[in-house]
């Protein structure tokens, strides 16, 4: 097993992708807390719910500090809760745009934060950041989302420099996920999914697993060496 004996936090694990994620990484030896507004279903016992938003700072701190009293470390961070609401720009109302932004960007700031000291006094720890394929190319109605996954992308870059610091091998990555079956997705209009698919080399739509094998593989040993990097997943979709 590849995670033995590591302490995993993942965002938004109690659904989609991010319950695909908690899976994976338990399956590898991690301990994981799967941190959402509901609770997931799971059957490894290594996998614990937590009730959080990650947008109260207070509830982070707590639950950061619970963790580091009783392992006295936190390995990998997984920012997954991610939220969309979709309005053409003239449409889009701020209350949409602080919504998008507070979770998908805030959120990730605040237990990158919370997290990121614990494993530069370790020496060591992964983080993985998820983005989006239209956080580098764009879409039409999606002004809030692809500001927050463009913004995931920069911000990646930047920890991977400021955590790297005084020998600390704290890495920093981002995947961008193409588009992948999941509750997120699963109310989109058939002739959109079917576009999608045309336009995927692979001519697939992505699992959940396809994106858990790529964070097991950024938060082991493996990828010991990469760090900054935003990692594509997505059938070919962005070439
Ligand atoms: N599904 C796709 O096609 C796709 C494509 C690219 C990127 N992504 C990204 O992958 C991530 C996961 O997407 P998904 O499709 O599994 O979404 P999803 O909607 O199925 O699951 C998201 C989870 O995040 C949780 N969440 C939302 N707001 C939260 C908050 N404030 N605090 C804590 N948890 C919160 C939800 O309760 C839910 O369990 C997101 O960041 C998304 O933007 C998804």
């Amino acid at each position: 097993m590849k995670l033995e004996g590591k302490i995993a936090v993942v965002t938004g694990g109690a659904r989609g992708i991010g319950a695909e994620i908690c899976n994976k990484l338990a399956e590898q030896g991690a301990i994981v807390y799967s941190c959402d507004l509901g609770v997931g279903e799971f059957q490894n016992d290594n996998i614990k719910s937590e009730i959080l938003n990650v947008v109260d700072r207070e509830g982070v701190a707590n639950l950061v500090q619970k963790i580091k009293e009783k392992y006295g470390k936190v390995d990998i961070l997984v920012n997954n809760a991610g939220i969309t609401k979709d309005a053409l720009i003239q449409k889009m109302t701020e209350e949409a745009w602080d919504a998008v932004i507070d979770v998908n960007l805030k959120g990730v700031f605040n237990l990158t934060q919370a997290i990121a000291p614990i494993m530069m006094e370790n020496g060591i720890g992964s983080i993985i950041n998820l983005s989006s394929v239209v956080g580098v190319y764009g879409n039409i109605g999606q002004t809030n989302y692809v500001a927050t996954k463009a913004g995931v992308i920069g911000l990646t870059k930047a920890w991977a420099k400021e955590f790297a610091r005084k020998g600390a091998k704290v890495r920093t990555n981002a995947i961008a996920p193409g588009f992948i079956k999941t509750p997120m997705t699963v109310d989109l209009p058939e002739k959109v999914i079917a576009g999608m698919i045309e336009k995927t080399p692979l001519k697939r739509l992505g699992e959940s697993e396809d994106i858990a094998n790529a964070v097991v593989f950024l938060a082991s040993d493996d990828s010991s060496f990469i760090t900054g990097q935003t990692l594509g997943v997505d059938g070919g979709l962005t070439i």
